[in-house]
Parts: C-alpha cells; sequence; structure tokens
C-alpha cells in the first residue's frame, strides 16, 4: 500500500463519523420535507376538456374544472392535503371592481363546490384578491392611478364570504390592504363561517418572479406597478410589523412569499410568532429550475428537493409550490 494512504492525524471530532452511511444520515437529519406539509396552487379555466399549458411555466397547464377535479385527486392521493384555487379569467369577465368574484355560480364557486363533492379529504384554499377579476390587473380599485385601499376591503370581505358559501376551507387574502384580516374575519364570522380559516399573505414582497404566475391569469398590471401595495424587498423589519398586524387582526396562518430569495425572512416570522408559517415558492421559482433543468445544466429532481428542504429548514411549516405533485412523488420513493 503507498504510505501516503496511512496518514493519520489526531482529530479529537469528527463531523463526518455522522455523515458515514445513508442510515447514520436519516438518523441526524435535522429536517424531512413531507407531502403532508405542501400545497398545490392550480390554476383553473373555463370549458370542458381543456388544457391550456403555460409557455413559461413548463409543466404547469390551466385545466378546465373536469381535468383539474380529476388532477386534485391523484394529487390528493400521493399525500398532498391542499390545494390553493386560482381562477384565470377572459377578459370579458373583468372589470373595475372585479364583480364576477362574487358570482356564486361563477368559475371559482364552481370550482371549489365541485373539488369539495370529488374529494372532500382535501382542503381548498381560495386566493382573496382583486387582480383575476380585475379589468386594471391590480390587486385594489385603481382611482385616478391610484390604488384604493379602503374601498377595496369592501370587495374583499364579499369576496371572501362568496368563497366561504361555495365550500372553501381556507381563505387566502394576497392583495396586501391594510386591514384586510381585520375586515375578512368580521365578515365572515357575520356570516356563520366562524370555521373558515386564514391564510395572511403578510410579508409579501413586490417581487420580479411573479411574472409567469402573471403570464398564466393575464393579470399584469395594466399600468403601474405594484409597489404602493406589495413590500419592498429590501425590507425585513418591515415584514415581521405585516405580520403582527395580521396576527393581531385574526390570521389563522401567516405567509411570506417569495420563499428562496426570502429565507431570512421566513426565519424571523419563524423566531417572531407562534402561529404556523407558510412559504410559497412562486411561479418564478419554478420556472427557474425548469429553465436549468431543460438546458441540462442542472438537475431537476435534486433542486426541487433542495429548495424545499432549504424554504423548511429557514422555518416554514407548510410550502405552497407547482413542484408539489412532483415533490410528492419523490419524497415518497425516497421513503420506500
Ligand atoms: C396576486 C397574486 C400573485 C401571486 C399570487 N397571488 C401575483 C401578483 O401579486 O401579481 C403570485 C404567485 C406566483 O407567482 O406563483 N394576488
Amino acid at each position: 500500500m503507498d504510505d501516503r494512504l496511512a496518514t493519520r492525524f489526531d482529530i479529537p471530532v469528527r463531523p463526518r463519523r455522522n455523515r458515514v452511511s445513508a442510515a447514520v444520515r436519516s438518523l441526524v437529519r435535522e429536517t424531512e420535507p413531507s407531502p403532508g406539509h405542501l400545497i398545490w396552487p392550480a390554476f383553473v379555466i373555463e370549458g370542458r376538456g381543456a388544457e391550456q399549458p403555460v409557455d413559461s411555466m413548463p409543466g404547469v397547464s390551466r385545466l378546465s374544472r373536469d381535468l383539474l377535479v380529476e388532477r386534485a385527486r391523484e394529487v390528493h392521493a400521493l399525500g398532498v392535503p391542499a390545494l390553493a384555487l386560482f381562477p384565470a379569467l377572459p377578459d370579458e369577465r373583468k372589470d373595475r371592481w372585479a364583480s364576477e368574484s362574487t358570482n356564486r355560480d361563477g368559475l371559482l364557486q364552481t370550482t371549489v363546490r365541485a373539488l369539495k363533492d370529488a374529494v372532500p379529504g382535501l382542503c381548498v384554499i381560495t386566493d382573496v384578491a382583486m387582480d383575476p377579476y380585475s379589468s386594471d390587473g391590480h390587486d385594489g380599485v385603481v382611482h385616478e392611478g391610484r390604488i384604493l385601499n379602503d374601498p377595496t376591503l369592501e370587495i374583499l370581505a364579499a369576496m371572501a364570504v362568496s368563497q366561504a358559501e361555495a365550500g372553501a376551507d381556507i381563505v387566502a387574502p394576497s392583495d396586501m390592504m391594510d386591514g384586510r384580516v381585520g375586515v375578512i374575519r368580521a365578515a365572515l364570522d357575520e356570516c356563520g363561517h366562524q370555521d373558515v380559516g386564514i391564510l395572511a399573505y403578510s410579508a409579501k414582497y413586490a417581487s420580479a418572479f411573479y411574472g409567469p404566475f402573471r403570464d398564466a391569469l393575464d393579470s399584469a398590471p395594466r399600468a403601474g406597478d405594484k409597489k404602493t401595495y406589495q413590500m419592498d424587498p429590501a425590507n425585513a423589519r418591515e415584514a415581521l410589523r405585516e405580520v403582527e398586524l395580521d396576527v393581531s387582526e385574526g390570521a389563522d396562518i401567516v405567509m411570506v412569499k417569495p420563499a428562496l430569495a426570502y429565507l431570512d425572512v421566513i426565519t424571523r416570522v419563524r423566531q417572531a410568532v407562534d402561529l404556523p408559517v407558510a412559504a410559497y415558492q412562486v411561479s418564478g421559482e419554478y420556472a427557474m429550475i425548469e429553465a436549468v433543468a431543460a438546458n441540462g445544466w442542472m438537475d431537476r429532481d435534486a433542486l426541487l428537493l433542495e429548495t424545499l428542504t432549504a424554504i423548511f429548514r429557514a422555518g416554514a411549516d407548510m410550502v405552497l409550490t407547482y413542484h408539489a405533485p412532483q415533490a410528492a412523488r419523490l419524497l415518497r420513493d425516497a421513503a420506500r
């Protein structure tokens, strides 16, 4: 044997001992993502038997209600307990006041009913925000180029009640108007929906990572941007203040969004509150992984599990991810 291979130093602590085998690595693993903590965001369109791929999100399609219900059944069977639903509406259903959002026979409401009928054990989370319904592509009422806070609240409250009536288990305000969690909680309670929870998009940043989502919903702002209501990516203390307000107004779960570029915020929120913390691995995060994988530059499955693990390690209790079906399959196979 080559003498050089016999070199020994006196090293008192050897961390590599805890990485020596797959068995030991399993024992010492601190963070284990599991399908039970994933939420699958999904887009629904009008029609039957319709599937429209989203160009900037390879592998993701907008599905008509019938196809979505079938897909949701499969995803639920993989151990994913919840779905976050987003309606992609044609322009003719959009107006300044998001009127379509309270139509009890609207796309969202009928889809919630169909999902709850077909897969009763699935937790259906609906998005409370004007943008999918707004001809202005904003999350609030636009007047003379400004986004009006308080007139928006009434619309959001009515939207949340309509979603609860359709059978939503949790409503998720993603608009970032001031005071909306309290107004929505009061409206839900007044209408007898004490058991419907609120997942608050508390620290939602004005992010370039939402681009593909806006393609999917054709919901990009027609004028201006969302910086007067979504947060400045430079701020973390402000996130704690937003979270604190949503908690005091009655949020059941608070969210940080996007996820990967905001891991520090997730950690700080986790340390600041006792409520469950959600993180949203958004459309642009999905698109980045798919783009590099399609180029053969990095390994999709490994990236997907590594990013998810990082988000849980940072302190998230649950993660919304378009990769939920793939992640659930990988995690199931790894456990075998
Ligand atoms: C808007 C909303 C957005 C997302 C969820 N709800 C985008 C936006 O603020 O324009 C983005 C989700 C994603 O990018 O995956 N109410």
